[in-house]
């Protein structure tokens, strides 16, 4: 029988919410601080075993339904040509951007080859886990890949992208392309070894305008989605009024940040599966306060077709004791 968080992915009602955490393997959890005393970020990515390790922190706390690789969306940098690294205080930095339009014709390497340690840790991490654990792989989505590329490191704003966009949007095209169409091989790949659900992060696409959003960037959204060998989930920050254009993203299931209403969202997706969405800032709160809350979205979303999850990433300082409080909510409930 396919696992729970499957079930759910496909729209089935469930006996209870599957979950799990966005950046669940990460520095919240004490042993991975320790272990990146020892490591580099990209050491530990590369590395098989301990990305491995990493990935399976999480489950040894939480036993969470899906484990999601210890990775990154800038892995596909690399098959496009980029170097990067991480710097601390910083976060990526790359360290060959897009300086105009005349860099923006990419042609990708095999991701099999520039990115067999994830295909490995995806083989791993099969054997590893149990059958009612769900193997979740992931992928950045071109907009906010190409923000990285374009501004050479995080960029609240994305400016240096939308720049692009508007003095040179064949160039802007162009450089949305190349990342899609490695994209898409990326995630095939990983569904090839043993993802059995994928999620693209194209979290900060909010901000395009609708229409750029409509034009440019929904059709590589369909053409990376569409047809995928597993089920699938897209991310996207700051879509409240617009779920419309996730819904129509290919995806099988549309993930919710924390400032969408799940009953606004389940009004107008219909019986669409949904990923989401406690505020990750409520696991500041007391415990009893995690649970209220938690409950509350579980209660909204309804029984069929919802994976409980935050609304974005888990943040770095959070407390042990309110993720456990959060997943432990959604493994007792009773329908
Ligand atoms: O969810 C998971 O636990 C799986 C692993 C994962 C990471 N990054 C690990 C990571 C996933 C799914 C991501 C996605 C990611 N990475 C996104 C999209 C989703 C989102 O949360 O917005 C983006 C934009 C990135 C790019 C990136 N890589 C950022 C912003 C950072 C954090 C920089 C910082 O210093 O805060 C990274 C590094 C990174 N990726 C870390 C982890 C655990 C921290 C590395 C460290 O310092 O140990």
């Amino acid at each position: 029988m396919d696992q729970l968080l499957v079930r759910a992915a496909r729209g089935e009602r469930t006996e209870r919410p599957p979950v799990w955490l966005m950046r669940q393997a990460g520095r919240h959890i004490p042993e991975y601080r320790e272990l990146r005393d020892e490591h580099t970020f990209l050491e530990a990515i590369k590395n098989p075993e301990i990305a491995q390790e990493i990935t399976m922190l999480p489950w040894e706390y939480y036993e969470p339904d899906g484990v999601v690789m210890f990775s990154d969306i800038l892995t596909v940098l690399e098959p496009l040509g980029f170097s990067y690294h991480i710097e601390s205080g910083v976060g990526p930095v790359i360290d060959d951007p897009v300086t105009g339009p005349a860099d923006v014709d990419r042609t990708h390497d095999d991701v099999s080859q520039k990115l067999d340690y994830v295909g490995e840790l995806l083989v791993r991490l099969n054997q590893r886990v149990g059958e009612e654990t769900a193997v979740i792989g992931f992928a950045g989505g071109p907009f906010t890949l190409a923000s990285y590329a374009v501004a050479g490191g995080p960029s609240r704003t994305n400016m240096p992208l939308r720049r692009l966009r508007a003095a040179h949007p064949d160039a802007f095209r162009t450089l949305l392309e190349a990342f899609a169409d490695v994209v898409r091989d990326y995630l095939e790949f990983q569904i090839g070894n043993g993802a059995d659900v994928v999620q693209l992060f194209d979290t900060y696409a909010g901000a395009l305008t609708r229409e750029d959003y409509e034009e440019f960037l929904l059709p590589l959204h369909q053409e990376i989605l569409t047809d995928l060998n597993a089920p699938s989930i897209v991310f996207v920050r700051r879509m409240g009024g617009r779920l419309d254009l996730l819904e129509a993203s290919g995806a099988d299931v549309v993930g919710l940040d924390w400032t969408v209403g799940m009953g606004e969202a389940r009004d107008q997706l219909g019986n669409r599966p949904v990923q989401g969405n406690l505020d990750p800032s409520y696991l500041f709160g007391e415990p009893e306060f995690v649970r209220k809350k938690t409950r509350a979205v579980i209660e909204k979303a309804g029984p069929s077709g919802h994976i409980l999850n935050l609304g974005h990433g888990v943040n770095k300082d959070t407390p042990v004791e309110s993720v456990e409080a959060f997943v432990e909510t959604a493994k007792t409930t009773e329908r």
